[in-house]
């Protein structure tokens, strides 16, 4: 039977300076994850043969380097789209501009960011990756939150609204055994 390995990428430059999206490099710390991953996994998946999935996006990349598998990188795993957000931290955002702050925070599954995207734009472009993971055999996921999100809420056949809110913190190895009464989890922290 498969599994299904998810991953953020390591602690990115941007994640230490508070601000969303961007294209930066990983961290002292994410640097130290991305070190860490091979032992992590081989942990947990044993000698199986499995091809390692990253966004485009230089952190995912990074976080993937030392991994002895395959790799493919797909544009469809790129992080949500802030758009003009871009940059900003949180507090920056609700400064520069309130009411989209407060819209978000309404409806954090529908707010679609000026020029960028919402959650339901990601499930929707996430589809083709969810047919490719159906037809797949172990696959290790390296990408970002929002997506993980969305790719995590769907394993547990939780309603895609919910999303926004699924916990996938840094630096943790998730591994998805997808059954036909549903899908097991376990939860591999790397302590650093
Ligand atoms: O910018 C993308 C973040 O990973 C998603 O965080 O949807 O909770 O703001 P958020």
């Amino acid at each position: 039977p498969r599994s299904i390995w998810l991953s953020r990428h390591g602690e990115s430059i941007y994640n230490v300076e508070k601000k969303i999206g961007g294209d930066s490099h990983l961290s002292v710390r994410g640097l130290e994850y991305a070190r860490k991953l091979p032992e992590l996994v081989k942990r947990s998946a044993g000698d199986v043969d499995l091809t390692v999935w990253t966004s485009t996006l230089v952190r995912t990349g990074e976080t993937a380097q030392h991994l002895p598998y395959k790799q493919l990188q797909w544009k469809a795993l790129d992080e949500l789209d802030a758009g003009v957000c871009d940059g900003m931290t949180y507090e920056e955002i609700e400064e520069v501009y309130p009411e989209d702050f407060k819209a978000r925070d309404d409806n954090k599954y529908e707010y679609r960011y000026r020029g960028g995207e919402s959650y339901r734009d990601v499930v929707i472009r996430l589809e083709p990756i969810i047919m490719e993971l159906e037809r797949q055999e172990n696959i290790l996921i390296i990408t970002h939150q929002a997506v993980l999100r969305c790719i995590y809420a769907y394993f547990m056949n939780v309603p895609q609204e919910e999303s926004p809110w699924m916990s996938i913190p840094l630096h943790t190895l998730i591994k998805l055994e997808p059954r036909a009464y549903g899908t097991n989890v376990t939860r591999i922290k790397a302590n650093i």
